[in-house]
């Protein structure tokens, strides 16, 4: 059975979808067979691992609407690694789904087959609260949450665990957390420190020991989140994802063959 894995944070640009490609493929490194779900119309990771032409047919928009089954949209990336794609055509699924019975279980029922097939499946989702994001938090055993050390950023975190104490209480009473991490790190920064060690004092030991560095690298080419792996891994921000990834191996159970 997979760990599905949602990756989640309603404010935007704090490093879901790069955390999303990068931990997948530092994952499916580790010989673990891994199946990323892009959730978010802006399609960020569909581009990054490999474009808008997979895209063309059978994407999550389908999946989630029942005309297509998750093996007809899950396309592979390279071995161990497949991707459900996504397209602007995501965006009008909540005005849909907003018609049907159980709309928040669509990704969770259409993904239940795939579970005997990965060992993790990771869910990357957009910048919002919405249905797409309910149903990610239905479908989910645990979230990953990534957090920009910034301004408001406690603020944006108690309003999400709200929403996750909501999803316990009337939809999916065995969500965990499985990690907060830190993302764009700069350790000069007087601000993220500070942040970094508010965030350690009340979230303790959910905070991942993992820090991912601001790594120019990963802002090369803004909403192309191709993982940093592909290009070596002695970059700051590579061996940083692959910090991350074996802890997170460690935080499901999971060890690589
Ligand atoms: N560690 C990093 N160092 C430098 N730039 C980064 C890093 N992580 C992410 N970025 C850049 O920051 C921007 C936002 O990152 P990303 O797209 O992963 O965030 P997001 O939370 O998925 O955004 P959205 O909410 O729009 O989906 C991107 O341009 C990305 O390339
Ligand atoms: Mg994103």
């Amino acid at each position: 059975m997979a760990h599905v894995v949602g990756v989640v944070n309603q404010k935007g640009g704090v490093g879901k979808t790069t955390t999303a490609v990068n931990v997948a493929a530092a994952l499916c490194a580790a010989e673990l067979r891994v199946l990323l779900v892009d959730c978010d119309a802006q399609g960020n990771a569909t581009t990054g691992l490999g474009g808008d032409k997979m895209a063309e047919q059978n994407h999550l928009y389908d999946l989630m609407m029942g005309a297509c089954r998750w093996d007809q949209a899950a396309k592979r990336v390279v071995p161990g690694l497949s991707l459900i794609p996504s397209t602007p055509h995501l965006s009008g699924v909540e005005v849909e789904l907003a018609t049907l019975d159980g709309w928040e279980n669509r990704l969770k029922e259409a993904l239940a087959p795939a579970q005997d097939v990965f060992d993790v499946i990771l869910l990357d989702s957009p910048p919002s609260l919405g249905m797409v994001t309910v149903n990610i938090l239905a479908a989910a055993h645990r979230v990953l949450v990534p957090l920009q050390c910034e301004f408001y950023a406690l603020e944006g975190l108690s309003q999400l665990w709200r929403t996750l104490q909501m999803t316990r209480k009337r939809i999916n009473p065995d969500l965990e957390v499985l990690g907060i991490v830190l993302t764009m790190f700069e350790s000069r920064h007087d601000l993220n420190r500070q942040v970094a060690d508010e965030v350690r004092k009340h979230f303790g030991e959910l905070v991942c020991d993992a820090v991912i560095p601001r790594d120019i690298r990963m802002g090369e080419s803004p909403s192309f989140a191709r993982p940093v792996l592909w290009y070596g891994s002695e970059t700051v921000g590579s061996k940083a994802y692959l910090k991350l990834g074996n802890e997170l191996m460690a935080r499901l159970g999971l060890h690589s063959f």
